[in-house]
């Protein structure tokens, strides 16, 4: 399974502290039967440049690397799920016109994880989360779309999965028994179409994988999480 929002990179942003609890948390996410992990630490263009966030998370990318060689060496055991290079674009306006914003997507892949803020949406963000989505090589994702969506009108989330905008949620949102019944529903309505565990840390903000495909696979069955695992292979394999 793909998990499709984390923190697992050490020093980014508020995730992972060390490599040492990157490589714990990639541990914990490969025995919850995930195998290839998004990393999307936070991009605020208020704080640095693209080429500067790039430049970091490339670092952070080979430290960890190279540390995940040393284990591997000591305990014979490489079982790390694979890591595609990502990023959380924090929404500001005219975002758009950000230079370089491509060089944001996942991996070599058209995806762009978008994170937008949890209030209502004026028309402005709205005609420009469409038209960042019509720009050409852009499959947008818009990441835990729980958090903002309960602040749009129906007719505005009628308007984004029109322009054929991929909705991320969060592991939490499958395991909270609030928020349950929500999730599953939305997940078989189509309305949901990637799950991440946007994993922080391995304390307070623990990936919740597992419990995720657990309950999933208990509602609508095994073939289900399959069917999820190769639809997301497939937005990955335009790499
Ligand atoms: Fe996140």
């Amino acid at each position: 399974m793909i998990d499709w929002h984390s923190h697992v990179l050490s020093g980014m942003d508020d995730g992972s502290k060390s490599v040492a609890e990157s490589v714990q948390l990639l541990k914990e996410l490969r025995a919850q039967g995930v195998d290839t992990v998004i990393a999307t630490p936070h991009y605020y263009a208020d704080d640095e440049s693209v080429e500067s966030f790039l430049q970091r998370r490339e670092e952070s990318y080979q430290s960890l690397c190279a540390q995940v060689e040393d284990l591997s060496k000591i305990s014979g055991n490489g079982d790390l799920p694979k890591i595609v290079l990502g990023t959380e674009v924090c929404y500001y306006p005219a975002i758009r016109r950000l230079e370089r914003l491509l060089d944001l997507r996942i991996g070599q892949s058209d995806l762009l994880l978008l994170e937008m803020p949890s209030r209502k949406w004026s028309e402005y963000t709205l005609r420009e989360i469409e038209e960042i989505s019509e720009i050409r090589g852009v499959t947008l994702i818009l990441a835990h779309i729980e958090r903002s969506f309960p602040f749009q009108s129906p007719k505005t989330l009628e308007r984004l999965y029109e322009s054929r905008i991929l909705m991320q949620s969060n592991a939490g949102f499958f395991t909270a028994l609030g928020t349950r019944s929500k999730a599953l529903r939305l997940l078989r309505d189509g309305k949901v179409h990637l799950i991440g565990s946007d994993c922080h840390n391995t304390t307070s903000r623990p990936p919740r994988m597992e419990k995720a495909f657990h309950v999933i696979s208990k509602k609508f069955g095994e073939h289900f999480i399959t069917q999820m695992n190769e639809f997301g292979q497939t937005l990955l394999v335009k790499e």
